[in-house]
């Protein structure tokens, strides 16, 4: 019995190669994500791809939304790409409380699906999120959740010499089994 290769290899790297993601990829990323489930079915994702090639203007927009020392790293993806949920459902404009747990269903895919392409992404969550916000012109039921590094795997070297330190030291960590199952407060 063994992991997924997809789970076990997939890891979230700082240094990204200089080789754009072909078109076809980035569209079967999206695909992947589209076949999540969701409360309702009502697929509240919403994804916006930024190609340094392609869309220099709207991709230096997005490393601009990023805190100081994720836009430092994340300057090596060739694409980032942008995550919004919608915190509504469709049939009643009431309050999805799943939204932010279905958008995260929906990463998990699109993660398989790259780690299949032998792609890596890297997630951040330090954002500027009103500069996001204001970026894409969101309305208000419309939520910022993240900013993605997507890309083939580069090297440490080709990183800024600080961050290089960080992302060589770097050690991947778990909580061991038995804190995450059967997890009681009580105990
Ligand atoms: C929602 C989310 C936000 C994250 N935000 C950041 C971030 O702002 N900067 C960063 O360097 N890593 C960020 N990470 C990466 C995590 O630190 C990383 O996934 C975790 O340490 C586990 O490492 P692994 O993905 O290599 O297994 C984020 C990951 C997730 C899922």
């Amino acid at each position: 019995m063994k992991l997924l290769e997809s789970i076990s290899k997939r890891h979230s790297p700082r240094s990204f190669d200089i080789q754009n993601v072909e078109k076809e990829k980035i569209e079967l990323l999206i695909e992947a994500a589209r076949w999540a489930p969701s409360a309702f079915n009502n697929q509240p994702w919403r994804f916006f791809v930024a190609e340094k090639q392609k869309n220099i203007e709207f991709y230096n927009n997005t490393l601009n939304c990023l805190v100081d020392f994720n836009r430092n790293w994340a300057q090596t993806a060739p694409v980032l790409i942008l995550s919004v949920v919608k915190t509504t459902y469709d049939h009643n404009n009431e309050v999805n409380k799943y939204a932010f747990h279905d958008i995260g269903l929906a990463m998990g895919n699109m993660m398989n699906q790259a780690t299949e392409l032998n792609l890596f992404m890297h997630q951040m969550a330090g954002v500027k999120f009103d500069k996001m916000k204001e970026l894409l012109n969101l309305p208000e039921y419309m939520e910022p959740v993240s900013i993605i590094a997507l890309g083939y795997i580069g090297k440490i070297e080709d990183l800024p010499t600080d961050i290089q330190k960080v992302e060589s030291e770097k050690i991947r960590v778990r909580k061991p089994i038995e804190e995450i199952l059967n997890y009681s407060p009580l105990k």
